[in-house]
């Protein structure tokens, strides 16, 4: 059969109309954040959500200040980071932004929402603070490091009677979107897999994001997250009950490896460290096997260097009628794919559908417009925290299958005994490995 590459669109479905068996569309996240915005259905234009941006680093002021300045959803009222120098940097460019060193000085009823982005490590404790204060926050990724975090925030959320929302760009995609809407024509859903394989991009080596102690893992917690946010609604109510993985740390200590477009963009931040070589105890590159409870497997691959030329990320969905493949670039590194590629295998036929262009960054714009529609509904209420608390849960069951030593000092697996293999069960469902 003809591996064709016509462009099709609106896409497979077409006469044939969805297939029967089930697909997994269990989309609820992904329907709640469309380009809709609290303006649309003729009511009255609200005033705008007075916002707190929390962390003056890369990812609080290249990514979340200029969308948020640019939106009219929003207006940034007060800007906190422990960092002087970050502040005394917001002061030249926004005067009329009330500087905080520390999110606990923040008024309550004088924010609507308040914008995360600090290291890993402190997401959680300062997320569940803000929230027990009644004060909403929206939350970068990793939204935590593990389970017991996810619980926090869980309760957080209930004390303080205030929503979390995560940050999800991914699903913001336009490519993301309409892959999704394609999975509804694949069957059920049988296999998923997830990369995101950069050439160079470690970030900050040196800095927090490589070390285990701040940042909770390497590339699994960094990129991997996102690609767990991105796979979950396609799993619907299905949870993780297997984990195994295996992580590795070739380039992490590499300088020529570093994800140079952090630095060089307008706006770094400059309580961000200087890129050095030779520290780091997390890893670059992580591998690993994921099953449901209902059988479903997901491999999941997250990179931040690797031998090949161009970052790339995949996303393939096989169901039990047809496959969907997806292949881009996330994020913001400069060497990308030339543009997004998604096509539709069925009975041997494979096609191109068309995926709308979109300018880099796009996701986090559309993620910031659907922000007020969420806050405003209550179903929002602990949805963030069940996404998180299953992509917690891979992170921590994976890292917990490899052997806990940093992935530099690890002898090679052919130098251990290995414990005699399980017999496998043929069929067998999965069961929790806890
Ligand atoms: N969604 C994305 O695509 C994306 C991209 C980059 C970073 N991020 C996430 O954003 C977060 C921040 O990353 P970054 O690259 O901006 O890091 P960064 O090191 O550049 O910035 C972190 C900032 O937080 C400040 N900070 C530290 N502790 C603080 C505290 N207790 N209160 C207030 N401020 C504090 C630091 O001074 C620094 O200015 C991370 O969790 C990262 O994973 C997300």
């Amino acid at each position: 059969m003809s591996i064709g590459t016509r462009d099709r669109s609106p896409g497979p479905v077409g006469a044939d109309g969805p297939l029967t068996g089930g697909p997994p569309r269990p989309v609820a996240a992904v329907e709640a954040t469309t380009d809709q915005n609290p303006a649309d259905g003729g009511g009255t234009v609200p005033p705008p959500l007075r916002v707190a941006v929390v962390g003056l680093g890369w990812a609080g002021r290249s990514i979340w200040l200029p969308r948020l300045r640019a939106s009219p959803w929003f207006t940034v009222t007060a800007a906190v980071d422990r960092d002087e120098g970050a502040r005394a940097g917001l002061a030249a460019a926004d005067p009329d932004v009330r500087l905080l060193a520390s999110p606990a000085d923040l008024p309550p009823g004088k924010v609507d929402l308040a914008v995360v982005a600090v290291p890993n490590h402190l997401h959680a404790p300062v997320a569940a603070d803000l929230l027990t204060a009644g004060i909403p926050v929206f939350l970068e990724k990793p939204v935590c490091l593990s389970v017991a975090e996810a619980d926090r925030l869980a309760s957080a959320e209930r004390a303080g009677g205030a929503v979390l929302l995560a940050g999800s760009a991914a699903r913001h995609r336009a490519d993301v979107r309409r892959l999704y809407d394609v999975v509804g024509s694949c069957g059920t859903v049988r296999h998923i897999d997830v990369s995101w394989v950069r050439a160079r991009g470690v970030p900050d080596a040196g800095g927090w994001f490589t070390s285990r102690q701040l940042a909770g893992g390497g590339a699994l917690v960094d990129l991997g997250w996102h690609l767990l946010d991105t796979v979950t609604p396609l799993l619907g109510t299905d949870r993780f009950a297997r984990v195994l993985g295996a992580t590795s740390a070739d380039f992490v200590r590499e300088r020529s490896r570093g994800a140079a477009w952090r630095h060089a963009a307008a706006g770094a931040s400059p309580a961000a460290p200087v890129t050095t070589a030779g520290a780091g105890d997390v890893e670059d590159t992580a591998r690993g096997l994921l099953v449901t409870d209902r059988g479903v497997s997901v491999w999941l691959r997250a990179s931040w260097a690797s031998h090949q030329s161009r970052d790339v990320t995949l996303i393939r969905v096989e169901g039990s009628a047809a496959t969907v493949e997806l292949r881009c670039t996330f994020g913001f590194s400069p060497n990308r794919l030339g543009g997004s590629t998604l096509t539709y295998t069925r009975q041997g036929d494979t096609v191109r559908l068309h995926v709308p262009d979109e300018p880099v960054g796009a996701e986090y714009a559309r993620q910031l417009d659907a922000l007020p529609g969420l806050l405003a509904d209550p179903a929002s209420r602990g949805r963030a925290v069940e996404d998180a608390r299953q992509a917690a849960y891979a992170v921590e069951r994976l890292y917990r299958s490899t052997d806990h030593r940093p992935p530099t000092d690890r002898q090679h697996p052919t130098d251990r005994q290995h414990p005699p293999a399980r017999p496998a069960r043929p069929g067998a469902v999965a069961t929790s490995d806890a």
